[in-house]
């Protein structure tokens, strides 16, 4: 760690007790731990949690600063490199400045307006032939469920996969790969060894092999295809891109934006609304509610209520990070080069001044009002927010009605608490529920 990073717990409070303790309690209860240090420190504190030490904001005014401090002051892909060994260095979420900006304006297109609008009644379809896959009377996680319709729909956008068998050349080794980043222990190892130890490659390697391996087969089946200018997914769209100079994507900037969007893509969507389920289904009145506006098919706006308030309570990732490159001044501290500043989605969620008795669950909390830029924060923030934010909504409220259209269900077992499945936080048993009879 640089000298000058260090220095964070001369700028700000933070906990005393020694590293390992503070990793131990943050992965073991990362929202009792930090509303604790919350509590006792302040909006600004440090914490050590892997082998660089953040400084977490709690303040939305701070993180309002940080969010519109231009990228060479701070770098996102720095601060996300835990993800390059899965990713890839040509990654968007891995680079900064001006690389990140080109595959930035490339990726976004795609996931807005018109574009995204004709997903709409793919979503409808996956999720209502999903929903019928669903064992009627016994319990069961909701999460591969909606994982496997939240798949479905990223191959096709993303990768244009056609038919059954293009689909399920992929989607196993994803299936398989995101199964072993899902183990408590899979970040161990890099938090540790650090991103480019060749202990960390070696482990991923048999996981990543034969998605990397589809992947490659794929770009080749379609460069050679020659029907680029007639698809719409994303792979057909970078095939065709060209740079100032006229330069295409490398085989291997195609799969590493790939892998990202597939990564990010899926399982984050699943895993909100699980959540939604979660506490929906322990909450029959407002269940009921969602229903209703279901079978009558002409509003969206419950569903939409819906989704802020899980992503509120329960969001899929608790923080966003930045590295500082340059000095910057963020509520009147001067951080120098090398600090992780670490806006906390979670905290700045829980600010009761913002959201009254912030620990319940109320949809209602959301009609007719719109979330705040700096105060719901689920996707993240400025030129780093995140590219599927919208898309990830309209497949939120599709899959919320469709299955509070065809199931009531009901839930099991005592509230699930959340759990750390590589960098989501997730409920323990995946959402667990039973249809009603
Ligand atoms: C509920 C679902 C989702 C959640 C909660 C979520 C959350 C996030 C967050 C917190 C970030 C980091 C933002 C920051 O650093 O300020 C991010 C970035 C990103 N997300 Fe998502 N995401 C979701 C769905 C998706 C989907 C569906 C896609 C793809 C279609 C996607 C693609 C990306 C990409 C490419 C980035 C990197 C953006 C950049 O660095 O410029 N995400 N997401």
């Amino acid at each position: 760690m640089p000298a000058a990073a260090d220095d964070v717990r001369r700028l700000v409070p933070g906990p005393r007790e020694p590293a390992a303790v503070q990793v131990l309690r943050f992965m073991r209860d990362e929202p009792g731990y930090t509303a604790e240090l919350h509590a006792r420190h302040g909006d600004v504190f440090h914490i050590r949690i892997e082998r660089r030490r953040w400084v977490v904001l709690a303040d939305p005014e701070h993180v309002k600063q940080l969010f519109t401090t231009p990228p060479d002051v701070v770098h996102a892909g720095d601060a996300n490199e835990i993800l390059r060994p899965v990713l890839g260095p040509h990654s968007v979420l891995v680079l900064d400045e001006g690389e990140h900006l080109r595959q930035r304006r490339l990726l976004l297109p795609q996931f807005h307006g018109e574009r995204l609008a004709a997903w709409r009644s793919e979503m409808e379809r996956v999720a209502a032939e999903q929903v019928r896959r669903m064992p009627p009377g016994r319990p069961f996680s909701l999460r591969p469920h909606l994982t496997a319709i939240a798949l479905e729909v990223i191959l096709q956008v993303v990768l244009g996969t056609r038919g059954a068998e293009e689909h399920d050349r992929l989607a196993g080794p994803v299936d398989r790969l995101l199964a072993f980043l899902g183990r408590p222990s899979a970040l161990l190892l890099p938090l540790a060894a650090g991103p480019d130890s060749p202990l960390v490659r070696r482990q991923l390697a048999p996981r990543l092999a034969p998605v990397d391996r589809e992947l490659y087969r794929l770009i080749a089946e379609r460069r050679a295809a020659g029907d680029l200018t007639q698809r719409t997914d994303v792979l057909s769209l970078l095939l065709g891109a060209r740079d100032e100079d006229g330069t295409p994507m490398t085989d291997a900037e195609l799969r590493d934006e790939l892998v990202t969007l597939i990564v990010a893509g899926h399982e984050t969507t699943a895993t909100a609304l699980a959540w939604a389920f979660e506490r929906l289904t322990r909450d029959p009145g407002r269940l009921a509610r969602l229903e209703t506006e279901a079978a009558a098919g002409t509003e969206r706006t419950y569903a939409e209520a819906v989704f802020r308030e899980a992503l509120r309570l329960r969001p899929v990732l608790n923080n966003v990070l930045r590295t500082v490159v340059r000095p910057v001044e963020i509520g009147g501290t001067r951080f120098p080069p090398g600090v992780v500043l670490a806006p906390s989605i979670l905290l700045i969620h829980r600010r009761p001044e913002v959201y009254p008795e912030p620990q319940a669950f109320r949809p209602e909390r959301w009609l007719g009002q719109s979330p705040g830029t700096y105060t719901w924060i689920p996707f993240g923030g400025g030129t780093r927010r995140c590219i599927g934010a919208a898309f990830a909504q309209m497949e939120m409220e599709v899959v919320l009605h469709a299955i509070a259209r065809a199931v009531r269900l009901e839930p099991v077992g005592a509230p699930e608490r959340p759990v750390a499945r590589f960098i989501t936080a997730s409920p323990e048993r995946g959402g667990e529920v039973r249809i009603a009879a």
